[in-house]
């Protein structure tokens, strides 16, 4: 397992090691790592001869008053996880490298998929995400790309942005991993005081309890209300089910088969929480 901190490096390890025939799975992160991350990592690992895996607090995606400055660092334990799943490399540059000069001009926008839910609470975050992801694809020319279900619009940002710059990567969502009692892992959990850490996997809660609604052919309002019940005790900032595709909120109750995706946010003291969960009729 190698650690590389330049852009420099970083490509030519990869140069290498694609001309020697072998493939490149990505698994970009924010560090922190936990048992989801490492559930990416090992996807990578099975799939792909080379993984790297990326570590970096983007400031892009970070608003005015966000964490960026309290989001958890972790480097040397996110080392030994990640080389403990199976990486060759784990790329964790200064912010410098990654934006010399401290600015970037360029910026990719997934404008539509971007403006609701997490983009209107957290405007310019998904610009962020999204151009932070384009450079760490054309640092590291991936032809696998690992992302969690757990961030569903990040992950739809993802697969459009590839999809429409032709980019040669294979986007890959992966299911959430979660706590026994549901709450999905992450790293802003570690902000979680002991109480809070109680109702917190009343998202997940509200997550079933919409599902059983909409498997049920009830109305979208049915299954909203369903959630917000069940999300007693947590400031809720939407809870709507979606087209899965699209993100927009769902009209009608599903046909039989039809499917749909149910996305949560909620503010629990000073944690934004977020959940989704798939459901089919
Ligand atoms: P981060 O929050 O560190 O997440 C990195 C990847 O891990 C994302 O694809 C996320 O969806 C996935 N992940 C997080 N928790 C998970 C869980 N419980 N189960 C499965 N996968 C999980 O998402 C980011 O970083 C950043 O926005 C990034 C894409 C790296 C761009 O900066």
């Amino acid at each position: 397992m190698q650690v590389i901190d330049t852009v420099a490096e970083w490509r030519k390890a990869l140069d290498a090691e694609r001309s020697g025939g072998r493939t490149v799975g990505l698994v970009p992160t924010m560090g922190a790592l936990h048992e989801g991350h490492a559930a990416l990592v090992d996807r990578a690992a099975a799939e792909c001869d080379v993984v790297g895996v990326t570590v970096f607090v983007n400031p892009l995606q970070f608003g005015e008053g966000e964490d960026l400055a309290s989001y958890p660092r972790s480097l040397e334990a996110d080392v030994e996880l990640a080389a403990s799943h199976g990486a060759t490399y784990v790329f964790a540059p200064p912010a410098a490298e990654m934006y010399p000069g401290g600015r970037i001009e360029t910026v990719v926008r997934v404008p539509e998929l971007a403006a609701r839910w997490d983009g209107q609470s957290r405007p310019g975050h998904f610009d962020g995400v999204a151009t932070v992801v384009t450079k760490l694809f054309a640092q590291a020319g991936p032809g696998r790309a690992y992302f969690g279900e757990k961030d569903y619009q990040q992950l739809c940002i993802v697969r459009r942005l590839a999809a429409d710059l032709d980019l040669p990567i294979e986007v890959v969502g992966c299911p959430t991993m979660r706590e026994a009692d549901g709450l999905a892992l992450s790293s802003r959990n570690a902000y979680l005081t002991p109480g809070e850490r109680a109702i917190a996997p009343r998202l997940f809660t509200a997550l079933a309890r919409g599902a059983d609604v909409l498997a049920a052919g009830g109305e979208p309002a049915e299954a909203r209300l369903a959630m917000i019940a069940a999300a007693d005790g947590l400031d809720v900032i939407y809870a709507e089910p979606v087209d899965p595709r699209s993100l927009e909120p769902l009209e009608t109750a599903l046909a039989p088969g039809g499917c749909a995706r149910l996305l949560i946010a909620a503010r629990l003291g000073r944690t934004r929480l977020i959940d989704n969960l798939g459901v089919t009729r």
